[in-house]
């Protein structure tokens, strides 16, 4: 920390979100010293006050916390690989998106080098970063997330998950898939209106409606699941569900488009259905994902 209370980080990576990262830090006057692969995407922050450093090397001796935001795990250890010598008592915050097992291989790597080592998963775009919508998962060493929380607090909510490294990534991948789930529908929605013809700013008010009616089926099913049970108080039961699910893909047919984003759930309800629990609801589909 400097006299000033602030802390020094080093970022590496100077992509979009990365210069999000390190514009939050100066706005909030932590010192940066940042890298990028390709140096002339340093110079907005540069402006902005950031030390570019021009090797890896340079970057991870300025500082004891290094924050890393690259494409994916293997550029990350394409990066730091060849300097691993220097990443003996740094602190490593790696907010790439990764897996739960690429964290925890990254943790006991950066562990053999003498570096402690916290993840992260951004459940942010980089505009959000320093403004309340913002938060971030983390997970692995409590000692790094205090020491580097006052830089960390700029990027937004900090929401700690435990020492297992690879729980934010499995966090930040479940809020995601989540996520996506809910764009194939969406997508899905607007293809088959337009296929005749209707407007997707006209239609957009109706499935606003719609998805936010039906959302009362998340905390619902939380409850089933805890409770193992998908039987009591159904009202709209998998066999019926079933039935009526087919109804998604000929509409498509007859539109023209495609069904693919839907097609999936039909024969695991099918299953479900087949293998006697038709009585429950359609949420009983989560125990034939179980391996
Ligand atoms: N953008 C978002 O909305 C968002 C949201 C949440 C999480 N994230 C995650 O944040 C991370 C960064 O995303 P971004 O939006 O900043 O991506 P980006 O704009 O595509 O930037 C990618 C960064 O990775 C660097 N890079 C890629 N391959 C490399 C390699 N082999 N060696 C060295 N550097 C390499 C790039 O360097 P060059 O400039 O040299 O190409 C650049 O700094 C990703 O893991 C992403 O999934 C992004």
């Amino acid at each position: 920390m400097t006299e000033h209370g602030k802390t020094p980080v080093t970022v590496l990576g100077l992509g979009a979100m990365g210069t999000a990262l390190v514009e939050a830090l100066l706005a909030a006057g932590h010192p940066v010293t940042a890298w990028n692969r390709t140096p002339g995407r340093a110079e907005g922050v540069a402006a902005k006050g950031a030390s570019v450093a021009s090797t890896v090397s340079e970057a991870l001796a300025a500082n004891k916390i290094v924050i890393a935001c690259l494409l994916d795990y293997d550029s990350v250890h394409e990066v730091l690989d060849p300097v691993a010598a220097g990443l003996e008592g740094r602190q490593l915050i790696n907010l790439t998106n990764g897996t739960p097992g690429q964290a925890r291989e990254m943790s006991a790597w950066a562990g053999q080098l003498g570096a402690e080592y916290l993840d992260g998963g951004i459940m942010a775009i980089p505009p959000m970063i320093g403004t309340p919508a913002a938060f971030i998962f983390y997970s692995g060493s409590g000692s790094v997330l205090a020491h580097a929380r006052s830089a960390l607090d700029t990027f937004g909510g900090v929401k700690y998950l435990g020492v297992d490294p690879g729980l934010a990534p499995l966090h930040d991948i479940a809020l995601l898939s989540g996520m996506y789930g809910n764009f194939m529908g969406v997508i899905q929605a607007f293809a088959l209106v337009g296929s005749a013809g209707v407007k997707a700013r006209e239609f957009a008010p109706l499935l606003r409606d719609w998805l936010a009616a039906m959302g009362g089926f998340l905390d619902r099913a939380a409850e089933q699941i805890d409770d193992g049970d998908y039987v009591t108080g159904v009202v709209s039961n998998i066999a019926m569900q079933a039935g009526a699910y087919p109804n998604l893909l000929k509409a498509a047919e007859e539109q023209g488009i495609s069904a693919e984003l839907l097609t999936p759930l039909q024969p695991l309800m099918d299953k479900r259905v087949a293998a006697g629990h038709g009585a429950e609801d359609l949420i009983g589909v989560i125990e034939l994902l179980k391996k």
